[in-house]
């Protein structure tokens, strides 16, 4: 069961947790229009590659309601939700898979059928949760310290989570987990958002930045690395928040399992590699400074990707809801 209510369709409106607001505020965001959601979807106020897919989806809602039975209109609102982060495959095919749904339908029905599919994707990624949360603990030792990067929990799902799920569903299970949260610089995903959902149910965590996680694995207090994906290409090639791969690299040093846990619909496997996965550029200043205070200087050159690829030579085992799977991936 998911602790935190990620995005919902509520009176006609997309209800969002505004995660940039979070640790501190608990805010709802309704929006009714698609260029509210792909504003939230760029400023991360919704966030994660499963969250951001039931999201667009819900944004085909939105599409169709603004066209008022203009299919040409209907396309390019939902292209623009789908154009609105690049990287995380699910949002592209939750878009795809809500857009033709609704257009098989009449006119007046569009709006209806786009939110009937995207609560049916929203229901099946409480489902998906569960079950890669039931794989994930079978390579879970008990006690077991983790070690992650980025949120991958309720927050970045619509169900309970990824690679972060697998460790609250453990500690749900009243296993004995505790987990190393690396805080994921330049917008503090873990800092923020692992620290909030872990402390809601009680794990105990470290919070570390992001240069330490090298030294820790090396320590030998670590059993397992959990990451999630936001595309995963047919030779296992898996793209996550910068900072993932240094943490792959660290792992094999240390000799320290490195899993990556994503639902299938993160795996594109009309992607040969890695190198085909596109990587959003994010802008300057969220490296130049946190919220209002500055980190730099106010004219500093930045390079800002919000994602690197792993290769898959690096990773232990890819858990979706099939399973602790390995490439070639069956369809
Ligand atoms: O930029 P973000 O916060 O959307 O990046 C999220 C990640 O990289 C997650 O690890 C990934 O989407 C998997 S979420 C279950």
């Amino acid at each position: 069961m998911s602790f935190v209510q990620t995005v919902a369709w509520v009176d006609e409106q997309l209800r969002l947790i505004d995660q940039t607001q979070l640790p501190d505020k608990e805010v709802f965001l309704d929006l009714s229009t698609t260029d509210e959601l792909i504003a939230a979807i760029r400023r991360l106020s919704v966030r994660g590659a499963p969250a951001i897919g039931v999201a667009g989806a819900f944004g085909v809602a939105l599409a169709a309601r603004q066209a008022n039975g203009d299919e040409t209109e209907f396309r390019k609102n939902a292209e623009s939700v789908r154009a609105s982060r690049p990287t995380a495959v699910n949002l592209a095919w939750a878009v795809d898979r809500t857009l033709a749904f609704a257009l098989n339908g009449h006119a007046d029905d569009w709006e209806r059928r786009a939110v009937e599919e995207a609560q049916r994707i929203l229901d099946e990624d409480l489902d998906l949760s569960r079950r890669m949360a039931e794989h994930g603990l079978t390579v879970l030792p008990d006690p077991a310290t983790v070690l992650t990067h980025c949120n991958t929990g309720g927050l970045a799902t619509a169900g309970g989570g990824t690679a972060l799920g697998v460790v609250l569903e453990a500690g749900r299970r009243g296993r004995s987990v505790s987990v190393f949260v690396d805080e994921t610089r330049p917008l503090l995903q873990g800092a923020r958002l692992n620290t909030w959902e872990l402390e809601r149910v009680g794990i105990p965590y470290q919070l570390q930045c992001d240069g330490a996680a090298a030294s820790t694995l090396a320590s030998g207090r670590v059993d397992v690395v959990l990451v999630g994906a936001d595309r995963i290409a047919a030779n296992g090639d898996a793209a996550n928040k910068i900072g993932t791969f240094a943490v792959a690299l660290a792992a094999r040093h240390a000799n320290v399992p490195f899993y990556v846990v994503a639902p299938r619909s993160t795996f594109d496997l009309s992607l040969a590699s890695g190198t085909d996965i596109p990587i959003e550029q994010r802008p300057a200043e969220e490296v130049r400074s946190f919220r209002s205070a500055a980190a730099a200087p106010a004219n500093a050159r930045v390079w800002n990707p919000a994602f690197d690829v792993t290769p898959a030579e690096f990773i232990t085992g890819w858990i979706s809801e099939r399973g602790v799977e390995r490439p070639p991936f069956p369809t």
